[in-house]
């Protein structure tokens, strides 16, 4: 089929590069030439496990292209919109990138084209879209929602092997197109599922918002087993292992954060607003999560009392593993604190340490009070504390002598819960992580 795909953020470049992969004929526009030439010379411009592989196979294969032009939109049956809908001030979803690219769209689609938007879109935008494009055309087309689940440094596989695919459509034309689309990606156990686009629309800030909320849940039951003496491994095993509650996602850590969680649990909590109700539990989950960004940083100030003077080292400042995004990373709320607290920051990250000193530098008073370094160790030197803010594999299992002589003082605050407790202890250290029995 031929397809194109608006906006080569995370989720555009992910999917036209798999949707290529699994034959398709896909041209991937974004108005950014310099982001187009680096795509066209076979390179990724974001750090993403196994995608470059891919995307040299296709372009080489003749059935990936890259352009800043719409012209492929005029061939194209499926055209998908994927660009961002950051959140705006009052927390809802900025669909600014979503109307531009429709109106682009609406000038060069052909008639019975269909629009699949693959942004994150607030339930109703679909309807919107087919108002907006139906004013500035007189084409006929079809509206489609397909929201999309994959997770950063694990995108192309979960895009290969989907749980599920969420088709939201309004017409049998548009759902069979989908359906042939999808074919080679969707196998027993891992169903289609069509609904409604106000459905689909829905299903995706639900299931979001329900992780997010998994994540709230655990991160302050580990807060009260710190303060009950309970030990949270324990305790994630101990209910993890009745799958009505599943083990994943139950991992304590220093507060989500990420291009899609934080802003996401926004834009739902101000939908129920338009609709004119509180989603408590959601709103919970968005409190629990700002103080648990903080956690580490009060317990570092209870072992210390001051931190004028001091320099702590961050072990990883992306928000997750496997991948260089910083977006609203717990790194950054970790670092305010501790510099406006009259410490300093050292920080190491394998892959996000040029986006997090881009970052510091904009920010006033942060670039002086933090410092990047190239290796894990050299990071350490003189410095008060280890702090690990993100679960890199390569900071699971360090050599500790190396960590206590180069420290100031031999403590380690583990905001991931990477290390075993006896064994730290063992070496010397003061430990600190969250909700652990120490
Ligand atoms: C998330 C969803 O998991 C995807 O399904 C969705 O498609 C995507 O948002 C999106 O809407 O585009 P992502 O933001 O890439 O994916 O990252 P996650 O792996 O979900 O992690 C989000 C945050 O939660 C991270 O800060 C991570 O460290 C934290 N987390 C995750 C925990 O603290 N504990 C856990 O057990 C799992």
């Amino acid at each position: 089929m031929k397809v194109s795909v608006i906006g080569t953020g995370y989720v555009g470049l992910v999917s036209g590069t798999c949707f290529a992969e699994i034959g398709h004929d896909v041209t991937c526009i974004d108005i950014d030439p310099k982001k187009i030439q680096i795509l066209e010379d076979g390179k990724s411009p974001i750090y993403e496990p196994g995608l470059e592989e891919l995307l040299q196979r296709n372009i080489k294969s003749n059935r990936l292209k890259f352009s800043t032009s719409y012209d492929s939109v005029k061939t194209a049956k499926s055209i998908f919109l994927a660009v961002g809908t950051p959140s705006s001030d009052d927390g809802s979803a900025n669909l600014n990138y979503l109307k531009d690219a429709a109106l682009c769209v609406a000038k060069e689609m052909s008639d019975g084209a269909i629009i699949v938007i693959k942004s994150t879109v607030p339930v109703g935008t679909c309807e919107m879209i087919r108002d907006l494009v139906s004013k500035n055309t007189d084409k006929k087309f079809h509206i489609v929602n397909n929201p999309e689940f994959l997770k950063e440094g694990t995108a192309v596989d979960d895009f290969m092997r989907p749980d599920r695919v969420v088709i939201g459509h309004s017409d049998q034309f548009a759902a069979d197109a989908m359906s042939e689309l999808y074919a080679p990606l969707v196998r027993q156990g891992n169903p289609i599922y069509m609904m409604s686009n106000l459905s689909a629309e829905m299903t995706k800030y639900a299931a979001n918002c329900f992780l997010a909320t998994k994540i709230s849940f655990i991160n302050e039951i580990a807060k009260l087993c710190d303060l009950a003496g309970a030990d949270i491994n324990e305790v994630r095993e101990g209910i993890g292992s009745d799958r009505r509650i599943g083990s994943h996602f139950l991992y304590p850590g220093p507060g989500y954060g990420g291009s899609c969680f934080p802003k996401d649990v926004k834009a739902l909590m101000y939908t129920a607003k338009e609709n004119g109700m509180t989603l408590k539990v959601v709103e919970a989950t968005e409190e629990v999560n700002e103080e648990q960004k903080k956690r580490m940083f009060e317990k570092i100030m209870s072992y210390y009392g001051d931190v004028k003077g001091k320099t702590f080292t961050f072990w990883g400042v992306a928000f997750k593993a496997n991948t260089d995004d910083i977006r609203e990373t717990s790194a950054i709320t970790m670092a305010k604190e501790l510099v406006a607290a009259g410490a300093k920051v050292n920080y190491y990250d394998p892959e996000a340490s040029d986006n997090f000193e881009k970052l510091m530098s904009s920010l006033e008073g942060m670039s002086e009070g933090t410092k990047r370094f190239d290796n894990k160790y050299d990071a350490l030197t003189n410095s008060d504390g280890l702090v690990t803010m993100t679960e890199w594999r390569e900071f699971t299992s360090p050599d500790f002598e190396e960590i206590k002589t180069r420290l100031n003082k031999a403590v380690i605050f583990d905001s991931r819960n990477l290390y075993k407790t006896e064994k730290v202890l063992e070496s010397g250290f003061d430990y600190f992580a969250i909700g652990k029995r120490i």
